[in-house]
This record gives C-alpha cells, structure tokens and sequence, in this order.
C-alpha cells in the first residue's frame, strides 16, 4: 500500500485526493491544506490525518507526496519532498521561472526522485488513444498538428493579472500536449495575440485571443489556438496529419441526443470546463503515478517535460511582444 501526503485541498487536490482514495494499491495518509475547514473536510471524507505541510514531508510513514497547492510553492515543495526521499506528484506548472524550473530539476536528479507534473490531458482517453496510434504509424510521419483549446468564459481579471498571462497559464497544457503528439521539440516559436473578448484582459497586459505557430528541426509544425470564450463550452480538439492519413479527436457533448427538424440537426453543448471534461484523465493521471511506483517505473510527464513546455510558453510571450518569431536551442 502506497501511503501518500496531498498537500492543497483545493479544487484539485479535492480531485486527485479522491482517486487515490479509491485506489486499491494507494491511500491518502495526511492531508495539509493552509485552510483548516478546508483540510478537515476532505480528510475526513477521504479518511486521512490532518497534518502540517512540513510534518507530512517529514513523515517516515509517507511513500509520495501530492502537491496542489498554488503555482508559486510547487517548487519549494518539490524540493522538500525530493530532499526527503518521496516520490512526488506535483500540479503543473514547476514554476514560473524557467531558472527556478532548473534549479529545481538539480535537486530531483540529484536525489533520484520519482516526479510527475500534471500535464493531465496526456491521460485523457482519446488524446492517449491518437498519441499511441501515432507511434503505431497509423499516420505515417507527421507532419502537421492542430491543438484547439477555448475555455467556455474568461476568468475574472484579478485572476489575470497574477496568472503569468495566457501562454503562460492556458497554453501550457497545448504546449505539452503538441510535444507529446509530436514526439520532437520544438525549435522555432511564434504567436500572435489579441484581447477580443474583455478589453480588460487587454488593459491588465494580457490576451484573451492568441495563435500559436511552432516547427521542430526536421520540419514538423504545429499550430495551437487558445480562446478565453467558447460560447457551446469548453472546446478540447486535437488533429494529427500525417503522410499516410489524419488522426483527429472531437470534443465530447454532455449527451448524444440529437434533434433533427426543418432547421436542422441540433446537439447538446460540449461539456461545461475541465472538473467534467477531464474526469477520467485526472483520474488515469493519479494511477498511472501509483503503477509506477507499484512497479518502479519512472513516472512521466516528468520534471523535463514541465521544464519545455514552460520554455515554450516563455518564447510564445517574448514572441507575442515583439511581433517576431522565438528560436529555441
Ligand atoms: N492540471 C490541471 O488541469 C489543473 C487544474 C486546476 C489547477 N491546477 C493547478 O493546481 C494548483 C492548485 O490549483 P486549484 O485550482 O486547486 O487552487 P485552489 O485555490 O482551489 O486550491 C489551492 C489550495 O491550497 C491551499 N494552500 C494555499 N497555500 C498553501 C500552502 N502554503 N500550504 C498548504 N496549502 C495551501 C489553499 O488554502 C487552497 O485550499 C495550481 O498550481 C494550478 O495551476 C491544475
């Protein structure tokens, strides 16, 4: 039995909290959360101890360490836990700081540490299903990958303003999502961005609108688009062309019932955001981390893949801002 320490009960350590829990191999054994109501809650609903952040990490009775807490303690926490030999299941991103992300990635290497970052949509049945068809050449070489990602509503502006900007806080998940279908990295970046949808979002220095064009060495290219709105829900697309044919992924209605009259034929809205859209794939996330420390294998996505798609989002901003394309080494 896997006994984990899950730190953050918020939206989605609740989740992830809840799926080890139901684990026959896992269990929750400590839970902190800086919101006390907040920890006891879930504790008492997924039957663990209540503890302190720095107590859980020291804990000799803890395999792994789940973080969900906000973006800026992931890496001290990663670093703890590493530091204290636990393997770690950490939220996207790392950090915000491509230098803190590599700092960070030392101390993982150095101790050896087992880390997973959520790059949960990797879980998600239909976009695993492509990613191994992929590399069973159903398509043949690829050549060109659309990632489409619109969010039903945009957040609240004060969200915004500390979010590190769309690359940064949306585009990470497509970013990661581009490299995994297409297996090279990236070495050209260029965007384009607008705030179309709350000329606040423009007003606080971000977009809510943006377009992402990339190329790897040997020629690949991928084109990712983001938007704050979606008015018929949360849009998660993905298309793969390749030599020998194209792979695609729709997006999943709350039902499949259909009304067909004189208009037309009419379907339900897409599912509503990600807490529905991402059921299954945050729950795949969390056992495939528990396979792999039931088996000893090497978790990923891992501390590398957070490290690039944070490169990524950083080279979108930069090239956003000056209008020209980004190279990456
Ligand atoms: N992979 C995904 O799809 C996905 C989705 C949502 C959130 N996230 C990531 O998960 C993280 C948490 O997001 P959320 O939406 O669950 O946030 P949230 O605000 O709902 O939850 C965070 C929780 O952490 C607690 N907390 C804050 N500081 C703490 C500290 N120092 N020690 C212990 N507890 C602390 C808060 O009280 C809160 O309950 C973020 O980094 C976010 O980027 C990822």
């Amino acid at each position: 039995m896997i006994s984990f320490g899950v730190l953050g009960a918020g939206r989605i350590g609740k989740v992830h909290a809840r799926t080890i829990a139901g684990s026959k191999q896992a269990r929750v054994a400590y839970l902190a959360d800086a919101n006390a109501q907040a920890a006891a809650e879930l504790a008492a609903e997924v039957g663990a101890k209540v503890a302190s952040v720095e107590d859980i990490i020291k804990a000799k009775d803890v395999d792994a360490i789940l973080i969900a807490t906000p973006t800026p303690t992931h890496a001290d926490l990663i670093e703890a836990g590493s530091e204290a030999g636990k393997a770690v299941l950490c939220e996207k991103p790392v950090s915000m700081s491509v230098e803190r992300i590599k700092a960070c990635l030392k101390v993982v290497e150095q101790n050896g540490t087992n880390l997973m970052i959520g790059f949960n949509r990797r879980f998600d049945p239909n976009f695993a299903s492509i990613e191994q068809r992929i590399r069973k050449g159903d398509v043949g070489d690829v050549e060109l990958v659309t990632v489409i990602s619109r969010d039903p509503a945009p957040p609240p502006v004060d969200y915004v303003k500390s979010s590190g900007g769309l690359y940064r806080d949306m585009m990470i998940h497509d970013f990661d999502m581009a490299r995994f279908l297409v297996g090279e990295e990236f070495v050209t970046v260029q965007a384009l961005g607008a705030a179309l949808v709350d000329p606040a979002i423009g007003k606080a220095g971000d977009v809510d609108t943006a377009a992402v064009q990339m190329q790897t060495a040997s020629g690949k290219i991928a084109v990712i688009t983001n938007s704050r709105r979606a008015t018929y829900g949360y849009d998660q697309r993905v298309e793969v062309h390749g030599s020998k044919g194209m792979l695609s992924a729709r997006n999943i209605q709350n039902t499949t019932v259909e009304l067909a009259n004189e208009k037309g034929i009419m379907g339900d809205p897409v599912l509503h955001f990600f807490t529905e859209r991402y059921v299954e794939a945050y729950a795949n996330e969390v056992k495939a981390f528990i396979d792999g420390l039931a088996k000893g294998v090497s978790a990923r996505p891992n501390g590398f893949d957070g490290l690039q798609a944070q490169k990524l989002a950083d080279a979108a901003t930069t090239s956003w801002q000056t209008g020209k394309p980004v190279k990456l080494a």
